[in-house]
């Protein structure tokens, strides 16, 4: 990962946030990712939207929700689609080919769930999110409350170092309810193997690996956009 400045890093995000946003048109439903990435997104979809764009939208988070009611973006139920045309969301870390972590901001779970009801799921970062090898920024894990000890024994079984998300003091709660659990894998050389370990375990409701979900990265370096692409 690249360390870049703030100041850098916010024009890299609301630069890629511009690009993604383009490639939405009329009538689509929009997914609506979380994080101060994602971010820049619903602002720039706002102001297409007050120069007569029309779409309506889902939330990954109810500071998502918040943040585009207050935009005045028109938001759908999430339980309610079958389908998105278009989700535009950051990452934490993500790879060439297009592996990402997830999950920092503890909106996993959701984010994951519009990301597979996506038909062109898009990803938007600032240049110090793209590594080789994820794992250097821990795997978020999503763990129902009660199942929480046997999650973490689980992850250590599977080789990790899981440690307890606090917040102020408290442990973090998630939208729906649940504890995050950050996981150490150390630098992950089969994500794909990992994800479907992690996926075996009950009590597990999601984990930050998101594996073959994302159509397209789309990432700010400097004055220059950079596009990955998954096929
Ligand atoms: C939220 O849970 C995350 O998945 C975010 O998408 C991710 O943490 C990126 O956040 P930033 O855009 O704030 O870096």
């Amino acid at each position: 990962m690249d360390s870049i400045g703030k100041e850098q890093q916010n024009a890299e995000k609301l630069a890629a946030a511009i690009e993604a946003v383009k490639f939405i048109k009329d009538g689509d439903v929009v997914g609506l990712g979380t994080g101060s990435t994602a971010t820049f997104a619903i602002q720039e979809l706002a102001k297409r939207i007050k120069t007569g764009l029309k779409i309506t939208a889902a939330a990954s988070s109810i500071k998502t929700e918040e943040l585009a009611i207050a935009a005045g973006i028109p938001i759908l139920k999430l339980e309610n689609l079958g389908s998105i045309d278009i989700s535009i969301d950051g990452a934490d870390e993500f790879t060439e080919s297009l592996d990402l972590i997830k999950g920092g901001g503890g909106a996993l779970f959701r984010e994951k769930i519009i990301a597979s009801l996506s038909k062109n799921a898009i990803i938007i970062t600032d240049s110090s999110k793209k590594v080789k090898l994820l794992g250097a920024f821990k795997v978020p894990i999503e763990v129902v409350p009660l199942a929480y000890q046997y999650v973490f024994n689980k992850i250590e079984t599977l080789g990790g170092a899981g440690k307890l998300r606090n917040k102020d003091n408290q442990k973090f709660i998630t939208d729906n309810g649940n504890y995050i659990i950050d996981a150490d894998f150390g630098l992950i050389d089969n994500p794909e193997k990992l994800s479907s370990q992690l996926n075996e375990i009950d009590g597990l409701l999601a984990h930050g690996l998101f594996i073959g979900l994302t159509a397209k990265v789309i990432m700010a370096k400097g004055n220059e956009i950079l596009t990955f692409n998954s096929f």
